[in-house]
């Protein structure tokens, strides 16, 4: 053999046991340093003959892909999923069921219900091959290079006693320190938090860049094998042994003799995941023999041999120490409990949303009260109701603030709407905030080099206040601006200023956008009620914003979708100076006011004609539906017996396609509908 090749495979073998001592067994016997030496070592080899690399190779573990669009593939087993329980009854009937239909004492296995996403990852001959999504239970998405970064996912399997394929199930997880670290840096930078573990460990799974997901640091348990030859007849000793194979298993798992046991081990847990590091919502009750499994199948949806029992929210009662009043980008004004420091599903709860003024009043929530704060399966806490044993006697009633906390504006309220909002859209700084984050959206300007971290940045330095003034900035205005981040928890004061690069990323998006189509710039501007679907019929039925902008109500309210509320916020809008050389300055600047002529009607062949779209086609979606509109048709979101076709592309969804044709609507191909247009 060459001796490069022998190295390698040497290399590959040595840092996977490193990985596995570090990992699985948390005993590592080599330095952090040491282990990039010889990672980097083998990064190096592996470059200069990629023909050696291993199947396993530990260099996949730091990602380097880019994947464009995920590969649809089909499963080789479906994947199903679980009846649910919230109730010790029907814990008890399903019991019943089994028994009655078996006719004998049942052997259960009890395990975690992880609160993740399911993942299916097969092996051939060890090595593993590929990892795919659950997607509709028939066909996933093929995720395996971001798969393999996930660090107790063995690449290759320890021993010799798997069969030659098989795939393990199991559940892709995000720790509760992993989570919060993430959402922490995505403040600091002005994303949007993720709402819990499992939208974060989604969030990242779909990720087009593997090596941001070796970053974020994944983890993954497994719950269940599919495959012919496996080496032991039940469900309990085959998670077990996978822990030989390599996988993180059989932390918490119990057999249980019957149901009593199983309830048992569900008030156990309910308690016990205060002090689990990663998100739960339940317990799963699984029969241990595959043979009785076999024998039970399935019903419609479900394994007749598994159930999940998922836990009710958590509840905790706490001091109410002050209430906020948040404004919000679009000016609705939010109240938000400060309360005194309480553990609540594995996160200390500090502050929960009062929603609004009639949730406030329906709570009847008194100064100094205790509040009962809840967590469900969103790591955003709610306030329930209040814990009236503890009540002062004397206690007054919580006022909703009057004025704008942000600009000092008088506070508004409609009397048919829950929310209380500011009326000063135009120079209350949250809301300026909004129309310019609105403004950057991928829908609207799709200015991506902007986000709203940058923006927040600036307008802190004052250099834009409006939409209009994106298109005055100059490189050297925004050279060197820079945003310091205070000092937290173990972290060093940060500064993050504008370098050279970033710069000419936000001028020349700002340039590119002078392309953006009329529709879009007219949805960007941001008039009250005009979404991005009214924005569109605006821009075809008057082509060019002269037109709009002079339109008397009737005229307007001739738009199919325009009311009232609709034609009178565009009236408004126009009748602002402040507004009208916004547009005047924007246009200048080279933006699109006037319809394109390949967005403008071609025909109408498709008058009168209500068209649902759906699944993947050649061209992107929104372009299939322009053309729609463009030869006279209509876009209708879901099928009724009012549809006139569905246009079908790949992965239309099963669902759809059993309605369609139950309500007997044809469904056409893209193909179809090009030559119904006339179009090649
Ligand atoms: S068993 C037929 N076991 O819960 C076997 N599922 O609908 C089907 N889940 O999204 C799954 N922990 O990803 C099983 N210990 C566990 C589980 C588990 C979490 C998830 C699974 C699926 C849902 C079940």
């Amino acid at each position: 053999m060459n001796p490069i090749e022998e190295e390698i495979i040497r290399l590959t073998a040595e840092l996977n046991r490193h990985n596995y001592n570090y990992y699985m067994l948390d005993a590592p016997v080599i330095s952090d340093y040491e282990f990039d030496q010889l990672l980097r070592h083998l990064q190096e080899l592996e470059k200069a003959h990629p023909e050696f690399m291993q199947p396993d190779s530990p260099t996949q573990r730091v990602g380097g892909t880019v994947t464009k669009r995920f590969e649809t593939v089909k499963h080789v087993y479906p994947m199903l999923s679980l009846g649910n329980t919230y109730s010790e009854g029907e814990l008890l009937e399903f019991d019943n069921r089994i028994r009655t239909l078996l006719n004998a004492d049942i052997e259960y296995v009890c395990e975690l219900k992880y609160d993740g996403l399911a993942i299916s990852i097969q092996y051939e001959h060890g090595v593993m091959k590929r990892a795919v999504t659950r997607g509709d239970g028939t066909q996933g998405d093929d995720v395996t290079a971001n798969v393999r970064t996930i660090a107790t996912v063995p690449l290759r399997l320890q021993g010799d006693d798997y069969p030659d394929f098989f795939e393990v199930r199991g559940e892709i997880l995000m720790t509760f320190a992993r989570f919060e670290a993430l959402n922490r840096e995505r403040e600091e930078i002005g994303e949007p938090p993720f709402a819990n573990p499992r939208n974060a460990a989604s969030g990242t799974l779909k990720l087009q860049e593997s090596a941001e997901v070796a970053r974020r640091g994944l983890d993954f348990r497994p719950y269940y094998l599919m495959g012919e030859n496996l080496p032991y007849p039940t469900h309990y000793d085959s998670l077990l042994h996978l822990k030989q194979w390599g996988f993180r298993s059989g932390d918490v798992l119990q057999k249980a003799a019957n149901i009593h046991e199983v309830i048992d081990f569900m008030h156990l847990w309910d308690q016990k995941r205060q002090e689990l590091n990663f998100p739960i919502d339940g317990i799963v009750i699984k029969v241990n023999s595959y043979a009785l499994q076999q024998q039970l199948g399935m019903t419609a949806k479900n394994p007749r041999w598994a159930i999940a029992y998922k836990f009710k929210a958590e509840k905790q009662s706490t001091k109410l120490l002050s209430i906020d009043y948040q404004v919000g980008r679009t000016g609705i004004v939010t109240p938000v409990a400060n309360l005194s420091p309480v553990p609540l599903a594995g996160t200390i709860v500090k502050r929960a949303t009062l929603h609004n003024a009639d949730v406030m009043a329906a709570l009847d929530i008194r100064e100094g009260d205790h509040l009962f704060v809840e967590k469900g399966g969103e790591i955003i806490p709610k306030i329930v109701g209040v814990d009236l044993s503890k009540r002062l006697p004397d206690a007054q009633p919580v006022q909703f603030v009057t004025r704008c906390p942000e600009c000092g504006a008088e506070l508004v309220r409609n009397e048919d709407e829950a929310g209380t909002f500011c009326p000063n859209e135009l120079h209350c700084p949250p809301q300026i905030k909004g129309r310019l984050e609105h403004f950057i959206g991928r829908k609207a300007m799709n200015l991506d080099s902007l986000g709203e971290g940058k923006i927040e940045m600036l307008y802190e330095n004052g250099l834009v206040k409006n939409i209009a003034d994106f298109y005055s900035l100059t490189f050297d205005q925004l050279l060197g601006i820079e945003k310091k981040f205070a000092a937290e928890e173990g972290k060093a004061e940060r500064v993050v200023s504008f370098r050279e690069k970033t710069v000419q990323n936000i001028l020349s998006g700002i340039h590119e956008s002078l392309s953006v189509p009329f529709e879009r710039v007219l949805f960007a501007i941001g008039i009250r009620y005009v979404g991005e679907t009214t924005a569109k019929k605006l821009a075809r039925h008057f082509q060019n914003i002269d037109r709009l902008s002079s339109a008397t109500k009737e005229e307007l309210m001739e738009v199919n979708d325009v009311g009232d509320r609709v034609a009178d916020s565009i009236i408004d809008y126009f009748n602002n100076p402040e507004n009208l050389e916004i547009i005047i300055r924007l246009r200048n600047a080279g933006l699109q006011f006037e319809l394109s002529e390949e967005a403008a009607p071609v025909s109408d062949v498709l008058a009168g004609k209500s068209i649902v779209v759906s699944g993947v086609f050649t061209i992107s979606r929104d372009e299939i539906k322009q053309m729609v509109e463009q030869y006279g048709g209509k876009n209708v979101s879901s099928i009724s017996k009012n549809t006139s076709y569905v246009l079908a592309g790949e992965k239309m969804g099963p669902e759809k396609k059993k309605k369609a044709e139950s309500l007997g609507i044809p469904i056409i191909s893209e193909t179809e509908f090009y030559q119904m247009i006339g179009k090649e």
